[in-house]
């Protein structure tokens, strides 16, 4: 063998070993789906053989055999499958029923491939009539039949009806094409009976026709239970009753047992017999006797009514409203009904209480105390063995009010809104609050919530006014209590207030001490605060229980020049702001007189050197200027009162003005005087009236001097120690300063401030 002949043989074995016949590499095939059809149809009648059909659509070249898997789907459900090399299979249903209605397709597998046809639906119509058979059809009472219900020649699933005189007894699921089961017939004694079938076929069913009707006949049990209640008419409660349950068995030897029951209660069971009695209660009784015979059970009802003897007693309470402790009267009563029956003395009234001090005055009239809190009575009557209870009264026992408290909310401002409170401590809502006046009713608030308080609000005139004011509380037929008099204190609102400056206008020089006065009329504590005018902030501040204050700068300059004013506020919050008052600040005097004593010594220093120049031109001698010196006045007191008088009212300052005297002393005759120095200083050498007195002192000024006093004119004295004085005027006492004013109290300063302005201001209240 040559060498390509055995290459040629090796090709075709290893072919054939990789690729067997009729596979797709080497069978020429083109598989393009599958395809079901119905036949004769699908919509067909019962008993018609059906022929499912399956094909391949596939072309396949000569010689070739492929391999087809088929299988029949119903309803989703594999129903057969086959194995052929056929390209067409056919199923066959013979002799179709309602049950193989559904849809059906078929699915074909080559090598692996799979092609589905589609869904085609095959409706089968006409169910076989059913047919009933009973055992027999003649019954006593009681006993029971066989009854079987057959769907001839069906398949699938089944359920199967029975109906008794058209009403449907039974219904169950079937294994097969047959039901048997047992029936009890009762009642009437004719029976027809017939059944029906249904096959399920998803998704719905379908229902035969029904099956004749077989009648059946069923014959009473000659017994019956029999009962009787005696009385029947004209029962009370309390009579009492018999009943007999028996049998009426004329034609059983058995002994059968009977039970009496009244509605769900069982009264008794007994064989035969069952004499029973009781008390009758109302308003209807109804009792039921009953045999048990075998399968049978029979009975009989019957039932009486019952009329009352009395009816349930009511309680009443008086008086309506009643308080703690409080005596009060309940009444249970009840209405009799046979007046025949029951006797007046017969009907006994009780009542639940948990006072032991209760007494009974009458039938059924309890006399008692009320309780402290809520309480739930009821009574109850009792007759010939019969109790009835009254409802439930439950008595709320009132609470007294208490005497109400009156009180002012808040301020109390004269002329202005005063809200005042009013309320009790205890009492039972409502609650009328009334304000009165002087023992006379103003206005009436009634109170209904908890806690809540009574407001009034009123406006006086006068302060004493408020005290005026009571209020009244009441709740219920309680006497009214009424609170104290209403005790506040009024606040006067503050009037326009006056200033005062010590010393007066145009006669302030600088080192002086500078008080301002402010007084107004109005209830303290006040709160006082002085102005400058063109300041924001006040300069000072002061809280005083006091009507007026006092600004004090002990040495002033000429930077304190200016406008100064006052306001003032109390609880009333109604600031009031004085006039503005001027102070002007001149020079100090001693700086004035030394450019005055300046000029003097130069002109006298003139003068001399002209006498001097004379005399010696004459060769004479004269004699020397002298000047008078004086020492200070010494000081009493270094403190001054001052006595702000208004009316009859007196205002004491403790402390106004601490005065000590200066080195140099400059006395004045008059102030007048001393505005012309003011003025006209060059004309100061011309007025002789005019005093100068210079002291020259190392040490503090001797404490017992006296202010220094000229006849009935006012004199000034300022000494000073040392021009470096300190802060504090008590300890370094440099200035003093006297006014005296022709008055014969040399520390007591009498101030008369603008009476006319404050007469239409209300009184202050202290
Ligand atoms: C009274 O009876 C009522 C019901 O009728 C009940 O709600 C209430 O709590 C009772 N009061 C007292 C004090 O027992
Ligand atoms: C005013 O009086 C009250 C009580 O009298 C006192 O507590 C208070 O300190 C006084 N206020 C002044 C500024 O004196």
């Amino acid at each position: 063998m040559g060498l390509p002949l055995l290459l040629l043989l090796l090709t075709s074995t290893l072919l054939s070993t990789c690729f067997p016949p009729g596979s797709m590499v080497n069978a020429l095939y083109s598989f393009r789906g599958a395809d079901l059809s119905i036949e004769p149809g699908d919509h067909v009648n019962r008993d018609t053989d059906v022929t499912l059909r399956c094909k391949a659509i596939i072309t396949i070249s000569d010689n070739e055999e492929v391999t087809y898997f088929y299988t029949v789907i119903k309803d989703s459900i594999d129903l057969y499958t086959k194995t052929t090399t056929i390209d067409e299979f056919e199923y066959t249903l013979p002799k179709v029923r309602v049950s193989n209605t559904g849809k059906y397709e078929c699915k074909i597998s080559i090598n692996g491939t799979e092609e589905t046809s589609k869904l085609t639906k095959l409706t089968v119509t006409g169910l076989s009539r059913p047919e009933l058979r009973i055992d027999k059809t003649e019954v006593t009472e009681g006993e029971e039949v066989t009854v079987s219900c057959r769907a001839p020649g069906e398949t699938g699933s089944i359920y199967f009806t029975f109906y008794d005189n058209s009403n449907e007894i039974i219904e169950k699921r079937a294994t097969s094409n047959e039901l048997q089961t047992k029936l009890r017939l009762s009642g009437s004694s004719n029976h027809s009976i017939y059944c029906t079938y249904t096959v399920s076929i998803s998704p719905t069913s379908v229902n035969s026709e029904k099956s004749e009707m077989v009648k059946v006949t069923v014959k009473e049990l000659p017994i019956k239970p029999v009962l009787t209640i005696s009385p029947r008419d004209n029962v009370f409660e309390g009579d009492t009753l018999s009943i007999l349950c028996t049998v009426d068995n004329q034609h059983s030897t058995e002994r059968l047992q009977v039970e009496l029951s009244q509605g769900a209660r069982l009264l008794a069971r007994e064989y035969a017999t069952i004499q029973h009695s009781l008390k009758a209660t109302a308003p209807a009784l109804m009792f039921e006797c009953g045999l048990n015979a075998g399968s049978v059970n029979k009975f009989m009802t019957g039932s009486v009514s019952v009329n009352e003897l009395f009816l349930a007693p009511t309680l009443t309470v008086s008086p309506r409203e009643v308080f703690q402790h409080d005596n009060m009267m309940l009444t249970c009563s009840s209405e009799k009904q046979a007046y025949q029956r029951l006797r007046n003395t017969e009907l006994i009234y009780t009542l639940n209480s948990s006072d032991n001090a209760l007494t009974m005055t009458g039938t059924g009239v309890f006399n008692l105390t009320a309780p402290m809190y809520d309480f739930n009575y009821t009574c109850a009557a009792t007759a010939k063995g019969i109790t009835k209870h009254s409802e439930i009264l439950t008595v709320r026992p009132k609470v007294a009010v208490s005497r109400p408290f009156i009180k002012v909310h808040g301020n109390a401002v004269l002329g202005q809104l005063i809200q005042i409170h009013c309320w009790s401590d205890h009492g039972t809502l409502p609650i009328n609050y009334t304000l009165l006046i002087d023992e006379r009713k103003l206005v009436t608030i009634t109170i209904r919530l908890p806690n809540q308080k009574a407001v009034f609000n009123i406006s006086i005139n006068k302060t004493e006014d408020i005290n005026k004011y009571s209020c009244a509380a009441k709740n219920g037929m309680k006497e009214t209590l009424t609170s104290s008099r209403l005790n506040a204190a009024v606040i006067v609102p503050l009037s326009h207030p006056s200033t005062l400056v010590v010393p007066e206008s145009g006669e302030i020089y600088e080192g002086h001490l500078l008080t301002l006065f402010c007084k107004v009329n109005g209830t303290a504590p006040i709160t006082f605060m002085w102005y400058r005018t063109g300041d924001r902030q006040p300069l000072n501040t002061t809280n005083s229980n006091q009507t007026f204050t006092t600004y004090e700068v002990p040495k002033v300059t000429s930077q304190h020049s200016g406008k100064y004013y006052c306001e003032a506020v109390n609880q009333a919050r109604n600031i009031v702001r004085s006039e503005e008052v001027t102070i002007e600040v001149h020079m100090a005097k001693w700086k004035k007189a030394l450019i005055v004593g300046t000029v003097l010594l130069l002109v006298s220093g003139v003068v001399l050197a002209i006498v001097v120049y004379i005399k010696s031109r004459r060769g004479r001698r004269g004699e020397a200027t002298d000047l008078s010196v004086k020492p200070a006045s010494p000081k009493s007191d270094d403190t001054f009162r001052v006595t702000l008088t208004h009316d009859t009212e007196v205002y004491n300052a403790p402390t106004v003005m601490a005065v000590r005297a200066e080195e140099s002393v400059w006395s004045h005759r008059s102030p007048e005087a001393d505005a012309v120095v003011d003025e006209e200083s060059s004309m100061v050498t011309n007025n002789p009236d005019v005093e100068y007195t210079e002291v020259v002192h190392p040490q503090p000024v001797d404490p017992a001097r006296v202010p220094l006093r000229k006849g009935t004119d006012t004199v000034y004295s300022e000494l000073q120690n040392s021009p470096h004085g300190a802060a504090d005027h008590h300890d370094y006492g440099s200035v003093e300063y006297a006014e005296l004013n022709n008055s014969d109290q040399p520390e007591m300063y009498q101030f008369h401030p603008e009476v006319d302005s404050y007469q239409d201001l209300p009184e202050p209240v202290d």
